[in-house]
């Protein structure tokens, strides 16, 4: 949900001989991920200048002037439009009337309407339809009553209701002022200038030591240093934690897209998520992120979109271990009309850290005093730091918009964690998961999914199928083929596909069944011989060929495993297929039009 990022290092030149630009646009590169319907930056110098434009990072890169664009200081935006359609106008920064102070902002200024209002009434001209645009008027107001620069920044954020991270620079200085509230915003200490992004891969090419603000606090970024505030303007003590990603992880590596690198990478991801975690002498699973957590409550799970599946598959895991879970859309949980309490374990499952909905009901569970944990991927995230626990799935990062990777580290870390709450983990299922990772890769390495897309390319719909275990990786297997491929696709438990779906089955809507090896196999072969029935095209993804290779017009292999590991196997087919298809019909895979991967919106 738009990404910004701002740079200072007191003069053009940066630590590697690029220029003030340079930063902004790698750093824009590194956060398109966010959101990128426009782009746009700014550069103060004796004025400021700015440069933004409609459509991706690149449009930006080919509309910026020849010859080097100069400045002190800068920031730079990359945008998912709430407020206004994307256009080049639309796009941030914007600024004040006299062109004295350019802003970028990533959230929602929810009494903006108001804002507006005064100040047109006050005789500012906007030139935008966003809600941002508020900001640099309302600093220039400030300004005009005498306040300096800093005060002036921090009257105008003091006047804003929603959610905001947003930065300012303006002519004639070297410092670029910051606040966060509700969205997210680290700073970057670099050894010849400081960096300030909505996430770290904007600037980890250039440092990896970090400080990462919370709720309320104002920065105060310059080349001597950065200087953090609180709301009422009293320097709050901060803490410099060290990134241990490789800027080489947040590359492409030789793949075509980001997706598929990081759908190849996800033996190593696992192996990151199991280690030191799982004991194969002793049989037994520790996890020390959670050594501090008492629980014997019921246990309830939000998230949203592939997390949710994720959360759904961990209830599961629960439940079969004889705790009482159960699983929330984020969107939906409201803390103050269900029962949860001191007692319940809220646990909120989300590879950002940062998605505005599961951000609210974890609030929510904080308020009325359940215990909450965070299951994520990002260190320092708002959900790490504002629930009791967080246990970290270790997927490192993750650019593609689809989740692939985060999703298979969050199943993995949910069989942990259910194995750590019920204390019940047998040498089996240690050994199954020691030997996850190399099944993984012997999956991606042997899979035939490529074949299956050029057959289905032009299927006017697919369905996904699975039981048990397997039933939220059906959900799965059609939100990412939904998201990339822009086909229709849904996701059903086996035995809900006859209660009304089955009407839209047809010879051209291949059927993707889970069958394992399980309780559940009879009943789910019942369920493919009532699809093939209808004529539609069979896809079994099984770990026991025999069972349904005469149903099945493809069988999409994975190696025999624990019940409770096949669908993290089967899922890697289900990506595969999905990236196959986009990659065929020519989708636009890591950045799927009308989303961004950090929903930092409710
Ligand atoms: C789909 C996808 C989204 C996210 C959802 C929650 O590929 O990535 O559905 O899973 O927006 O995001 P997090 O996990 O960051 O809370």
């Amino acid at each position: 949900m738009c990404g910004i990022i701002g740079y200072t290092g007191g003069g053009s030149q940066t630590p590697d001989g690029g220029d003030v630009l340079d930063v902004l646009m790698t750093g824009l590169s590194g956060l398109e991920y966010r959101g990128y319907d426009s782009a746009g930056v700014a550069l103060a110098n004796s004025s400021i200048s700015v440069h933004k434009r409609q459509g991706e990072v690149s449009a930006l890169e080919e509309a910026l002037p020849d010859g080097s664009v100069d400045g002190y200081a800068g920031i730079g935006h990359t945008r998912w439009s709430t407020h206004g359609p994307p256009s080049d106008a639309n796009a941030h920064p914007h600024t004040d009337c006299s062109g004295t102070v350019a802003v970028v902002h990533n959230g929602i200024i929810e009494n903006y309407q108001v804002l507006r209002e005064e100040l047109e009434t006050a005789g500012h001209t906007f030139e935008s339809e966003t809600d941002t645009e508020v900001i640099p008027h309302l600093i220039e107001d400030a300004l005009e009553a005498g306040a300096d620069r800093e005060s002036a920044f921090r009257r105008a954020v003091n006047r804003l209701e929603g959610s905001y991270a947003v930065a300012a620079v303006f002519c004639e200085s070297e410092t670029v002022y910051a606040a966060r509230h509700e969205s997210p915003l680290v700073l970057g200490i670099g050894e010849d200038g400081h960096y300030l992004a909505s996430d770290v891969p904007a600037f980890i090419e250039y440092t990896d030591r970090v400080i990462y603000l919370d709720d309320g606090e104002f920065a105060t970024v310059s080349p001597s240093g950065v200087v953090v505030t609180d709301e009422r303007g009293t320097v709050v003590e901060t803490s410099i934690e060290t990134i241990e990603w490789d800027p080489e992880d947040a590359g492409k590596s030789g793949y075509d897209h980001y997706m598929l690198k990081e759908i190849h990478e996800q033996p190593q991801a696992i192996r990151k998520c199991l280690r030191e975690r799982v004991n194969e002498m002793a049989g037994t699973i520790t996890v020390d992120d959670l050594a501090d957590l008492e629980s014997s409550g019921p246990v309830q799970f939000v998230a949203c979109g592939t997390s949710y599946h994720a959360a759904l598959y961990g209830a599961q895991m629960l439940r079969k271990r004889g705790i009482s879970a159960q699983c929330f859309l984020a969107s939906e949980y409201d803390a103050d009309s269900i029962p949860v309490g001191e007692e319940t374990l809220v646990v909120g499952v989300t590879q950002s850290g940062e998605t505005a909905d599961t951000m609210s009901a974890l609030r929510g569970a904080n308020r009325v005093g359940a215990t909450t944990v965070a299951l994520t991927n990002v260190v320092g995230s708002s959900a790490a730091r504002e629930c009791d626990h967080a246990m970290y799935i270790r997927a490192g990062p993750e650019i593609g918009v689809a989740a692939t990777k985060t999703f298979a580290t969050q199943q993995v870390a949910l069989a942990l964690f259910s194995s750590v709450l019920s204390g019940e983990s047998s040498q089996a299922f240690v050994e199954a998961l020691r030997d996850l990772p190399d099944q993984v890769q012997s999956v991606l390495d042997n899979s035939t999914a490529r074949e299956v897309a050029r057959a289905y390319e032009d299927a006017d719909a697919y369905f996904f199928i699975g039981r048990g275990y397997n039933a939220p990786v059906a959900l799965e297997g059609a939100l990412k083929m939904k998201e990339i491929t822009y086909k229709h696709a849904e996701g059903f438990a086996a035995g809900e596909l006859k209660h009304g779906p089955l009407a839209l089955v047809t010879e051209r809507t291949p059927v993707f069944a889970m069958v394992s090896d399980d309780e559940t196999a009879a009943k789910t072969l019942g369920n493919v011989k009532e699809v093939e029935a209808r004529d539609a095209p069979v896809v079994a993804i099984t770990d026991s060929r025999e069972t349904v290779e005469r149903y099945a017009d493809f069988v999409l292999e994975v190696p025999e495993t624990h019940p409770a590991l096949m669908p993290i196997l089967a899922n890697v087919q289900l990506q595969l297929v999905a990236y196959w298809v986009a990659n065929r019909l020519g989708r636009s895979i890591d950045k799927p039009r009308n989303l961004a991967k950090s929903v930092t919106v409710e």
